[in-house]
């Protein structure tokens, strides 16, 4: 299939391809929108500007201004992968990372045989031909540095994309530093759900920042894995359910635990913080957003937004346009640790 203009790949977790595309039909219908294999969608007659200008939820990674590579061999692989670092960066020193991985790696954060061959044997050639690259190169992805990523489709086929730190600013967290948009969050036993590592994602993702000495109110809070990292964090934390908190958050005093119905409580005086877990369907938790928001009773939230069935797009795009009115920044994902959900976050 041939493409008019620039081509962008979004790569999704299994079987979100449809909530990708109606997403990106919705916000962008002029443009030209194709699956290309499970879990990769491409995107032509876009600019990155507007195709960035909100988030995009439903995909994991970006790779902007992506080429086409056809190879028959790893050799022909990383030949390429060469010509186009050359022509990219010809002399100069700028720091780079590379990614290279299958679709999904994007669901599991592992990094198939092929992949990890390319990557290697590109490191080789490196040493053998351009020293100041192989110099260059990071194993950690800074937002200073350029971001290689390489796509395999099949053993031979795949894409390339070279993002500039600029690039990557202006994609916020479309392009993620994480390989495959993967955010790994090590296992803890201390927490009382597994429901922490959604959070802990969104603070790695998002970069939210959860100061010593903030105040918080959790709704939906009970088990308490929420309530357990933003007191982690140093925040004192109102925690809000029907269910009361298990394990030794119950038992902390830096949270405060009251039986109530999530859609009615609100603190005496705004807060730092809303986070928000409650089950229930996207116009009920917008209730809560269009609340928390338009009343200032929070200056932050990180809000998960939970579907029953397909995810409601039109719902979700309702929302963010909401967020776009009347936030000073906003961002939103469905994170690798969400199930059936979309996690916000945002400042009022
Ligand atoms: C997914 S769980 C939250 C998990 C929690 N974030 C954690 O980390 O342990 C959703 C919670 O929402 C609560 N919930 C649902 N409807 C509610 C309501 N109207 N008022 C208060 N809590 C509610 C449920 O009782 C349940 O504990």
């Amino acid at each position: 299939m041939r493409y008019e203009g620039s081509l962008h790949i979004c790569v999704t977790r299994r079987e979100q391809e449809e909530f990708l595309k109606q997403e990106l039909a919705l916000r962008l219908p002029g443009s030209q929108c194709n699956e290309l294999a499970p879990q990769v969608v491409a995107l032509a007659g876009a600019s990155l500007e507007d195709l960035t200008s909100f988030p995009l939820f439903f995909s994991s990674q970006l790779l902007p201004n992506a080429l086409s590579i056809e190879a028959q061999s790893i050799s022909v692989w990383t030949t390429t992968i060469l010509t186009h670092l050359r022509d990219s960066f010809g002399d100069s020193v700028t720091p780079w990372s590379l990614h290279v991985f299958e679709p999904l790696s994007a669901e599991t954060g592992e990094i198939y045989a092929r992949a990890e061959l390319i990557k290697q044997e590109l490191r080789l050639l490196l040493k053998q031909k351009r020293r100041s690259l192989i110099r260059s190169l990071q194993d950690t992805c800074s937002p200073e540095c350029a971001l290689i990523q390489v796509l395999l489709i099949s053993k031979t086929s795949g894409y390339i994309s070279i993002s500039t730190p600029t690039e990557r600013a202006l994609c916020r967290a479309a392009v993620s530093r994480h390989e495959a948009g993967f955010c790994p969050i090590p296992e803890d036993k201390s927490p009382p759900s597994r429901a922490f590592k959604k959070l802990r994602e969104a603070i790695e993702v998002f970069g939210l920042s959860i100061g010593k000495g903030s105040t918080a109110v959790d709704l939906g809070a009970s088990p308490g894995g929420w309530t357990h990292v933003l007191v982690e964090h140093g925040a004192t934390v109102a925690a809000i359910d029907r269910s009361p908190l298990e394990g030794a958050i119950a038992r902390d005093s830096r949270a405060t635990f009251t039986q109530g119905n999530a859609f009615t409580w609100i603190p005496s005086e705004s807060v730092d913080w809303l986070v928000c877990d409650v089950i229930t369907t996207p116009d009920r938790t917008f209730e809560i957003l269009r609340k928390w928001i338009g009343e200032r009773i929070c200056r932050n939230f990180c809000v998960t937004i939970k579907f029953k069935g397909d995810p409601d797009v039109q719902a979700l795009l309702h929302i963010g346009r909401f967020l776009s009115e009347h936030t000073t920044w906003w961002d939103g994902r469905q994170l690798s640790h969400n199930k059936n959900e979309v996690t916000v976050v945002g400042k009022v």
